[in-house]
């Protein structure tokens, strides 16, 4: 099957819905669909130039990745003396030497239908989902989670208890993206479609959603997200996490009178030598 001919497959079983239940063709393209995610040869997002973002969502893409939900039944599945109830269509991958992926035992999982590049590191417990694309040289860490259709670029670090949030619907938006060469600190959480450009880094405990501005103090802006663009950081931006007094709400004087305030990322500058220093990762280690 021609790639536009298994893209069509896809968006006439999913437009079908129920319908799609017990018809083998539609079997047939998520399997091809999750074989070729699983070999980075599709994306549910690719790098485009030409658009705001940088990025094309594969709408088509996640719409597949959906159907197999549809389409899946629980099944039980056996691991050494443990026993999981999932899907049958999105079984816990297995990998072998020649992969070239590094998952160290212990509470980890990688779902069918995401792709992991030669050179990954992935420390237990971590889990990648289905859709997930993790590039080359990247790190996973203890804790962190990788969700569905997130796109980490090559030596990404996803640091201890990272949460890399999911966007699977709707089908035309955004998932996370994770741009190559990037720092993602100890328990941060990037949602909501959010990018991360590339060489950013964001310090331990960083958030950012749809609806977090990011306050850049080197260039006095505040940067959002809007109805068409997700929250975008910039490449080499150093984001940490700040406060700022609370500037307009019906209960003003008691945020005031309380010593309130609101949490605010802040780009406390863009990344330069001492940066490079500060992040440089335990090579022997990988
Ligand atoms: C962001 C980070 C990389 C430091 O980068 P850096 O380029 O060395 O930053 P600098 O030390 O030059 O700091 C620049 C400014 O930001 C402030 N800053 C730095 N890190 C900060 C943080 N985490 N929170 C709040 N402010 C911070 C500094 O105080 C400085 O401001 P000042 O000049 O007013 O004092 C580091 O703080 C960090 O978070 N590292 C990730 C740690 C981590 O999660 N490791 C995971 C291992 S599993």
């Amino acid at each position: 099957m021609t790639r536009s001919q298994l893209q069509e497959t896809i968006e006439r079983h999913f437009a079908a819905g129920s319908a799609a239940l017990g018809d083998p063709s539609a079997m047939t393209a998520f399997l091809a669909l999750r074989a070729a995610l699983e070999c980075g040869e599709v994306r549910a997002a690719s790098p485009d130039p030409g658009s705001p973002a940088g990025w094309r969502v594969n709408a088509w893409v996640k719409q597949g990745i959906l159907l197999g939900f549809r389409l899946g039944v629980l099944e039980e599945m056996l691991a050494g003396g443990l026993s999981f109830v999932d899907k049958g269509t999105y079984p816990v991958r297995h990998f072998s030497a020649a992969d070239g992926v590094r998952l160290v035992p212990g509470g980890s999982a990688v779902r069918a239908g995401s792709y992991v590049a030669r050179g990954v590191v992935c420390m237990p417990p971590m889990y990648i989902n289905a859709g997930a694309y993790v590039d080359e040289g990247a790190m996973v860490d203890s804790h962190a989670l990788v969700g569905s259709c997130a796109q980490i670029g090559k030596r990404v670090h996803l640091s201890a208890g990272a949460q890399i949030g999911g966007v699977l619907e709707p089908v035309n938006a955004t998932p996370v993206i994770v741009e190559d060469d990037v720092l993602v600190g100890g328990n941060c959480g990037v949602y909501e479609g959010t990018v991360v450009r590339k060489g950013a880094v964001l310090a331990a405990g960083t958030i950012l959603t749809r609806g977090t501005p990011v306050f850049d103090l080197v260039n006095g802006s505040i940067l959002r997200s809007t109805e068409d663009l997700p929250l975008i950081v910039p490449e080499n931006a150093v984001v940490v996490p700040g406060s700022r007094p609370i500037a307009k709400s019906k209960g003003h004087e008691q945020s005031r009178e309380w010593g309130l305030s609101l949490y605010a990322p802040v780009i406390v500058k863009y990344r330069d030598g001492k940066t490079d220093l500060s992040t440089a990762l335990e090579e022997l280690l990988r």
